[in-house]
């Protein structure tokens, strides 16, 4: 059912050619708000253009890496030129990376803090001023993996754990706007799915078919509910918040809990190799 509370609004979501960005941009779309779509190669994004009118008419998309101030710019004047206002955005572009710490290219460390957290920095920053104009709703997409520190996975839960910080430094310093800050778990990954190695190369991500994973629709959803009822803090699956408990009580647990799920986790991955 369609919910009131969209209809009309600009929503730009940045990295939605494809994932959980592209699913959050139909969901807006089916609930009558005119989206802005975004991502670095511009054949990807046209086809998740095209694919989206098939939900809505009020499509815009912007070909620019956020991580760039300057693009990050670009996408918000070309948003205001276009719709004439923004009242969401969602800061959703990510890369993720895997490798100890010991074999880490310390590019590895720069890249994922570009687009994860100076990514969204930029894209905060040029949109804030319409963003108080319409008192609206801005969106970290945050991890699992920023509860505790992950093994071979530094870079990325660093970077996902900084959104947190900057959400409530925002939040504080804007109350007459919505920060919200959400806590995603393993979800389904579109194949085109890359991560960065510890050279520093993209590779595509392995198969999650060990993993128990929500859909991309269920993740859209809990964005879409977030803004609606103007929260702070989503947390995803149960499992999730299970783990943000635990750690508050007692980290060392979750991190012998953390410590023999990776293990099993590598274990079966190996012998699915194998196979
Ligand atoms: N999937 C999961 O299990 C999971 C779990 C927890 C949190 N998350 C978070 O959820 C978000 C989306 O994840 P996903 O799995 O849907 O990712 P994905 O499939 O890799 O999609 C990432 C999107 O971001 C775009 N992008 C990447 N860097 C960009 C940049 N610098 N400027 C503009 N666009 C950029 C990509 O397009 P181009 O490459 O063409 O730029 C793509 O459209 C990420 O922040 C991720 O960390 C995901």
């Amino acid at each position: 059912m369609q919910t009131k509370k969209f209809k009309g609004k600009v929503a730009i979501i940045t990295g939605s050619s494809q994932g959980i960005g592209k699913a959050t941009a139909i969901a807006l779309l089916q609930h009558g708000a005119k989206v802005v779509i975004n991502g670095r190669n511009p054949e990807k994004l046209e086809k998740a253009k095209n694919e989206l009118l098939t939900y809505g008419l009020d499509v815009l998309s912007v070909c620019v890496d956020i991580s760039d101030p300057k693009q990050a710019e670009e996408l918000i004047t070309k948003t205001t030129t276009h719709f004439e206002r923004i009242d969401i955005v969602v800061n959703n572009a990510g890369m993720s990376m895997e490798g100890n710490i010991i074999d880490l290219n310390p590019s590895v460390f720069k890249t994922v803090f570009d687009i994860n957290v100076l990514g969204s920095v930029n894209v905060t920053i040029a949109s804030l001023p319409y963003l108080l104009k319409s008192h609206g709703s801005i969106i970290y997409i945050s991890s699992l993996a920023a509860i505790h520190g992950l093994p071979k996975f530094s870079a990325y839960s660093s970077s996902k754990m900084a959104l947190r910080a900057i959400a409530e430094s925002l939040k504080m310093e804007q109350p007459t706007i919505h920060v919200g800050c959400i806590y995603v778990g393993f979800t389904h990954n579109d194949k085109a799915k890359r991560t960065i190695n510890s050279d520093g190369n993209l590779i595509p991500l392995g198969s999650r078919e060990n993993i128990k994973t929500q859909t991309q629709e269920r993740v859209a959803k809990a964005i879409l509910e977030s803004i609606r009822k103007r929260k702070f803090i989503t947390t995803l699956s149960n499992l999730g918040k299970i783990q943000q408990l635990a750690n508050r009580i007692s980290p060392w647990l979750v991190e012998k809990i953390i410590q023999r799920s990776v293990k099993k986790f590598d274990k079966r991955n190996q012998s699915s190799a194998e196979t």
